[in-house]
């Protein structure tokens, strides 16, 4: 039976009793969830003695109303799949009850957040960053797991644990994929039918194309609005929007010897 606890204060007494000493695995979503986040719950689940997941819409993270209001909210349905799975608590706290200071504060970053997923979305990694101190704080857990697919989010959120000496261990783990390539998202659940076929390709472009500049032509030659595509070390990543829905991706570079 898994525990629903909709408040920082039942979470925290639920976190006191019934955890105590033993380890716990902590997995911040915001729901919508899809294969990529049942991954992270079972991979956690093997590693811990206790499990909770985070489910917690977080509007200071969308710089788009409209991304917002489209974001899959199907609590009922996340539920059960994690009841299914096992997991000992779902934490679902109200937005008051997250942010008593209605964000006064916020945590911001100034180089890597400046730069991709954050020049086109102005305030997503404040937003983030924000949420996921607040979590963490709240979670008070012994790991936490986050899907490479957020690349970007992975390393900020690496980096803001080593900078405030968070006590917990971030757990970084694979994009999980459909078998066309396309990397699992909430989001992928807009698409059409055709969408969806056509999606697949995003990521063969990132895998095969020669250059950044190369694989935005082939992006926008194969229907996608590209926004950017970057190498960094020995990552490719990029985003693109299709049938008014924005995917990113990245990709192990290869880089030529
Ligand atoms: O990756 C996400 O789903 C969100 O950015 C996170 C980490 C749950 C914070 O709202």
């Amino acid at each position: 039976m898994t525990t629903v606890l909709q408040t920082v204060e039942a979470y925290r007494s639920w976190r006191s009793e019934t955890v105590g000493t033993a380890s716990l695995g902590f997995i911040p979503t915001m729901g919508g969830l899809h294969e990529g986040h049942l991954e992270l719950v079972k991979r956690s689940l093997v590693e811990n003695d206790h499990v909770a997941v985070s489910i917690f819409l977080n509007r200071t993270q969308f710089n788009k109303q409209e991304d917002y209001d489209k974001y899959p909210a199907v609590f009922e349905e996340d539920l059960r799949v994690l009841e299914e799975l096992g997991v000992d608590a779902v934490f679902a706290p109200s937005y008051d009850d997250m942010y008593p200071d209605d964000y006064r504060y916020k945590i911001s970053e100034s180089q890597l957040s400046t730069e991709l997923e954050g020049e086109h979305r102005p305030g997503h990694f404040d937003g983030v960053l924000t949420v996921v101190l607040k979590l963490l704080m709240v979670g008070n857990a012994t790991r936490a797991y986050f899907g490479e697919k957020d690349w970007q989010q992975l390393q900020l959120v690496k980096g803001l644990v080593e900078a405030f000496f968070l006590p917990v261990e971030i757990v970084a783990c694979p994009t999980i994929r459909e078998e066309s390539g396309l990397a699992m998202s909430s989001r992928n659940r807009r698409l059409s039918a055709e969408g969806l076929q056509l999606a697949a390709r995003f990521n063969q472009v990132l895998n095969t194309a020669e250059s950044e500049e190369a694989a935005m032509v082939a992006l926008s030659a194969a229907g996608f609005e590209p926004e950017y595509v970057a190498d960094r070390g020995d990552r490719r990543l990029g985003a693109v929007v299709l049938e008014g829905v924005r995917l990113i991706d990245n990709v192990e570079r290869k880089v030529a010897r």
